[in-house]
C-alpha cells in the first residue's frame, strides 16, 4: 500500500482521539497605544477527524488564535503564555510552541495545513498552477518533481477542478477557482489538520457550497481534522460537528453544533444565533447584539460581555466566570456537555433568573 494510503487508514482509525490541546493561550500585539490582548486565555481541545467551527464577531481574535496554532504568529504579535499540545499519530504529544527552525517548517507542512483569510491572493502570479504545486511538494517532501507533477491532476480533481487548470496562471482563474487551487495545495501532503480562515467569504453562494462540501469530504475521505473559522453562523450550522464561540479574546461557549443552535447557553451565543436567518425555516426577526465590541487594549472587568449582556447581574462586572460544563436540556439527544463561561450557570445569584 502507498505511504499516503497507509497514513489515511491509520488516521481514520484514530478518529475521536485527541489532536490538539490548547491550554490558556495568550497572544498579544504590541502597539503604540498599548498592548492589545487579542487572544487572552483560550482553552480548547480538538479531536482527530472532527470539524470544529470557530465563531464570533469581527475582531474577537479568531485569526490571531488560528495563526498561533500554526506557529505563524509574527511581530507585532507574540505568544505571551500557554501551551499548544499536538498529538502525532503513535507518538508522544509535543508542545508546538517549543518546535523551532527547520523542524517547524517540516512539521507544519506535513501535519498542519492553512488556508489563510484572503488566501485567494496568496498564489504566485508568475507561476502556472502545476508549478506552484510542485514547488510546495518538493520543498516539503522527498518526492521527485516528476512524481509531484503526476499528482497534480488528481489533487485538482479532489477539489472539483479539471486537469487543464494545471497549465493556467492565477490571473486566468476565477476567485472560486483560486480558492480551490489553494485548498488543493494545502491538502497535497495529507496533513492531520486543516485550518481554513473564512474560506467562503467573498465567494458566491454556489462556490460557497462547493467549498463546504469539499471540506466535509476531506474529513470523510482522509480522516482530516478541520478547523473552520467564520463569522457566518449558517456555514457552521451546515458543516461543523462542534462550534467554539469566541468573544473578546476568549472562548465563551463550546458545544455540539445541534446544542449550539437549538439551546445556546451563553447570552452572547444567543445573540449570534439571533443574528442569522433560520436555515430551512421561517425567517425570524434578527435579534442581534446591541453595543460595540470592546477594545483588546482595555477589556471590561469580570465577564467581558457584561456591558452588552441583556442578562447581566452585579457579579458579572466583578468576577470572571469560570469555563465549566453545563447540563444539557432534558431529553436532548446531544451527549456532549457544553462548556460555558457565564455566571448564569455558576453563581447562586442566578438562581431563579431566566436562563
Ligand atoms: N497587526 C496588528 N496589530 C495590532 N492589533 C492587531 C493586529 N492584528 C489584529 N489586531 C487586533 O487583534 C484583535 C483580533 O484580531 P483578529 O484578526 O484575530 O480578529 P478576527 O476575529 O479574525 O476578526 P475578523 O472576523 O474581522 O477576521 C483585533 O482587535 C485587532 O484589532
Ligand atoms: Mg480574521
Amino acid at each position: 500500500m502507498a505511504k499516503n494510503a497507509l497514513k489515511t487508514v491509520e488516521k481514520k482509525t484514530a478518529v475521536g482521539s485527541p489532536l490538539l490541546d490548547i491550554e490558556d493561550l495568550k497572544v498579544y500585539y504590541n502597539t503604540i497605544s498599548g498592548v492589545a490582548q487579542a487572544v487572552d486565555g483560550v482553552n480548547l481541545q480538538i479531536k482527530r477527524g472532527e470539524i470544529l467551527g470557530i465563531a464570533g464577531e469581527s475582531g474577537c481574535g479568531k485569526s490571531t488564535l488560528t495563526t498561533a496554532l500554526l506557529r505563524l504568529t509574527k511581530p507585532p504579535a507574540y505568544v505571551a503564555a500557554g501551551r499548544i499540545l499536538f498529538y502525532p499519530l503513535n507518538q508522544q504529544p509535543i508542545n508546538l510552541l517549543e518546535v523551532d527552525g527547520p523542524d517547524l517548517r517540516a512539521f507544519r507542512w506535513r501535519n498542519l495545513a492553512y488556508l489563510p483569510q484572503g488566501s485567494m491572493s496568496a498564489l504566485n502570479p508568475v507561476l502556472r498552477v502545476k508549478d506552484q504545486f510542485s514547488d510546495v511538494m518538493l520543498e516539503h517532501s522527498e518526492m521527485s518533481k516528476r512524481d509531484a507533477l503526476a499528482m497534480v491532476p488528481d489533487l485538482l480533481k479532489q477539489v472539483g477542478l479539471e486537469a487543464y487548470v494545471a497549465n493556467m496562471y492565477p490571473h486566468e482563474l476565477s476567485g472560486g477557482m483560486k480558492q480551490r487551487v489553494t485548498l488543493a495545495m494545502a491538502i497535497a501532503l495529507e496533513p492531520d489538520l486543516l485550518v481554513a480562515d473564512e474560506p467562503t467569504t467573498a465567494l458566491d453562494v454556489h462556490v460557497q457550497r462547493v467549498i463546504i462540501q469539499m471540506l466535509a469530504g476531506l474529513r470523510d475521505k482522509m480522516g482530516m481534522t478541520v478547523i473552520i473559522v467564520t463569522h457566518d453562523m449558517a456555514v457552521h450550522a451546515e458543516l461543523a460537528d462542534r462550534v467554539a464561540v469566541m468573544y473578546a479574546g476568549g472562548v465563551v461557549e463550546v458545544g455540539d453544533v445541534r446544542q449550539i443552535f437549538k439551546a445556546p447557553k451563553h447570552p452572547y451565543t444567543r445573540g449570534l444565533i439571533g443574528s442569522i436567518p433560520r436555515i430551512g425555516g421561517e425567517r425570524i426577526r434578527l435579534g442581534g447584539i446591541g453595543g460595540n465590541t470592546p477594545s483588546p487594549r482595555n477589556w471590561p472587568t469580570g465577564c467581558r460581555f457584561h456591558p452588552r449582556c441583556p442578562q447581566a447581574m452585579p457579579i458579572c462586572s466583578q468576577e470572571t466566570p469560570a469555563f465549566l460544563p453545563v447540563a444539557n436540556e432534558a431529553g436532548s439527544k446531544v451527549e456532549l456537555q457544553p462548556l460555558v463561561a457565564c455566571h448564569l450557570y455558576s453563581h447562586p445569584e442566578a438562581e431563579g433568573t431566566s436562563r
